[in-house]
């Protein structure tokens, strides 16, 4: 079967998409026996466009990267330039709707009404924006199973390190009584870059520079990043939601630089930890920075690096460390939940 796409956004992660398809199709189809095209793509910013066949995916790549418009890609009998985001799922002829979208995490719009579309018109999606998991997971999951539709969002945490994958899948049959971890890479620089003696302020730009921050920085520094991946972690992992305003929430930018240094001297580091406890038959979560003994394992993750522990009843705890961030590893993300969706694995 080839699986036909809908890319709704096309900004880096589309991109990367797209740039995955095309350089693994080979691989993908002889080992993976995994063919897709992409039948329409539609930017708020790139503009749109649909060919009932397939784009070409070199020409899209040029004339987004070499011409920042869509309008750039060649003219070719059958091609229909101009749809909006909702004609694009709704109209098209796509089975599987990409949400890349730039949304907004705490209304999880427009990305929410995206995926309500794509389920209602009886087509599956894929997304990485944390915003519909963070706020609307059960309701869109349970519409996508009325309609007989499966929703992938493994890059919503950690891109393409698999922290939603591996506790339901590798690790079911335990009892995971906590995850804790190391969920924003902006923050994790800016702490080891402090230890090095960098100001907050230097290690922020350079972290802005290398494009792990958010647009707006603040929701890494004060924690907000790390709070959505851990209603994320509480719902999808420990099966409990948790609203916002239930969940402790301190960022770093309280942290001096003598007190990251000092610790250092303690044989400890600050991180800023994402945790969800489940105790006394109820499930607790924070995002606090703490200072961890080196011999935890999150206190050696260096940089802009990810990670998290699962405390398993059966396997102990097991921690699992890559990167949070980064177009290739967040288009394979993507790319992750539509192989397993094409194979019927969870
Ligand atoms: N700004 C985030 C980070 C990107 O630094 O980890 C991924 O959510």
């Amino acid at each position: 079967m080839i699986y036909r796409l809908a890319l709704i956004g096309f900004g880096t992660v589309g991109q990367a998409l797209a740039e995955i398809l095309l350089d693994k199709e080979e691989r993908l189809k002889k080992e993976e026996g995994f063919e897709a095209v992409i039948t329409a793509v539609s930017d708020k910013f790139k503009g749109a466009l649909y060919h009932p066949e397939g784009l070409d995916l070199k020409q899209l790549l040029q004339a987004a990267r070499e011409e920042g418009t869509l309008e750039a890609y060649p003219d070719t009998p059958g091609l229909v330039r101009g749809w909006d985001s909702l004609t694009a799922i709704r109209e098209s002829n796509a089975d599987t709707v990409v949400e890349v979208t730039y949304t907004d995490v705490e209304t999880g719009q427009p990305a929410i009404d995206h995926h309500r579309a794509a389920f209602e018109s009886g087509k599956h999606v894929v997304t990485t924006n944390k915003g519909p998991v963070a706020s609307a997971y059960s309701d869109l999951s349970r519409l996508a199973e009325e309609k007989g539709v499966r929703w992938g969002f493994e890059g919503a945490v950690m891109s393409g390190t698999p922290s939603l994958r591996m506790p339901r899948v590798a690790l079911a049959g335990n009892e995971i009584t906590a995850v804790r971890g190391i969920l924003n890479g902006t923050t994790n620089y800016i702490l080891s870059q402090m230890e090095l003696g960098k100001t907050l302020e230097e290690a922020l730009r350079e972290a802005q520079d290398k494009g792990y921050a958010e647009a707006d920085p603040t929701s890494d520094l004060e924690g907000y990043d790390v709070l959505y991946k851990v209603m994320i972690l509480a719902e999808v992992v420990m099966g409990t939601p948790l609203k916002r305003e239930e969940i402790v929430r301190h960022g770093i930018r309280n942290l001096t630089l003598e007190d990251v240094q000092q610790a250092r001297r303690e044989g400890k580091r600050w991180k800023l930890l994402g945790e969800v406890r489940q105790g006394n038959g109820r499930l607790t979560a924070s995002v606090q920075p703490v200072a961890l003994p080196l011999s935890d394992p999150l206190a050696g993750i260096d940089g802009a690096v990810n990670a998290v522990t699962y405390e398993c009843d059966l396997a102990g705890p097991i921690t699992l460390a890559g990167a949070g961030a980064g177009p290739i590893e967040t288009g394979f993300s993507l790319l992750i939940d539509l192989l397993n969706l094409s194979k019927g694995r969870p």
